[in-house]
């Protein structure tokens, strides 16, 4: 699965991503709220090496995806997604450098139109913790509802945290795509 909107891609991790993946990825900034941190180079290319292995995406089994500029080509970030049950979790992680250009949102209405267009889901929805203001931003700015929360429910990284449940369904996606669905290709 690959997708093109008008400043990214969104395709298959490989090899030579092994680095700036690790780097972003280890950095405390960003690993801060998530449960994969990469403690080595290694763990970054046994990571891209399983996601590799997997020939699509299929039912119960997350599927991470690269975000590149056109431009040149740069990783600049990745999302990953989980479809059971027509319906998809999701997750996303941009580097430091790229934050605050609008390009988690670019990437995520692709995938949202993706999902609910091509794969046909009912239902996204993602968990955050809500101290995490950036991605509690995004969800909100995705038209995302917070439907849950839940206190001191997910013991993580040795700490209880809260953990906040937002969900779209595939009608009220509807709506909001035909005001501006962002893709400007899709394959
Ligand atoms: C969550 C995360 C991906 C959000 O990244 P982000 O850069 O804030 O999100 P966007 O790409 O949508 O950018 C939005 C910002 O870009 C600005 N922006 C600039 N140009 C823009 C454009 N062309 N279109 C839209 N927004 C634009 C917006 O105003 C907004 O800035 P603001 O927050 O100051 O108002 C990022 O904070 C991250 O990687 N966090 C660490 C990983 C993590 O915790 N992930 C959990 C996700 S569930």
């Amino acid at each position: 699965m690959k997708l093109v909107t008008a400043r990214l891609r969104l395709d298959a991790l490989c090899r030579d991503d092994a680095v700036a993946l690790f780097t972003y990825r280890a950095d405390p900034a960003v690993c801060r709220y998530q449960g994969w941190r990469p403690a080595a180079l290694a763990d970054a290319e046994r990571f891209i090496d399983e996601q590799s292995a997997a020939a699509a995406p299929s039912q119960g089994r997350w599927c991470q995806r690269a975000i590149r500029r056109h431009d040149d080509g740069a990783l600049i970030g990745d999302l990953g997604f989980c479809v059971a049950d027509a319906q998809a979790e999701f997750g996303i992680t941009l580097a430091p450098a790229a934050q605050g250009n609008g390009y988690a949102r670019e990437a995520l209405r692709a995938l949202f139109g993706w999902l609910f267009g091509e794969v046909g889901i009912h239902r996204v929805h993602a968990s955050v913790d809500p101290r995490n203001a950036p991605s509690m931003a995004l969800l909100q700015a995705m038209g995302m509802r917070q439907e849950a929360h839940f206190r001191e429910s997910l013991l993580f990284h040795g700490e209880w945290v809260d953990d906040v449940v937002f969900g779209l369904l595939a009608r009220e996606w509807a709506d909001a795509a035909g005001k501006d669905a962002g893709i400007a290709a899709l394959r």
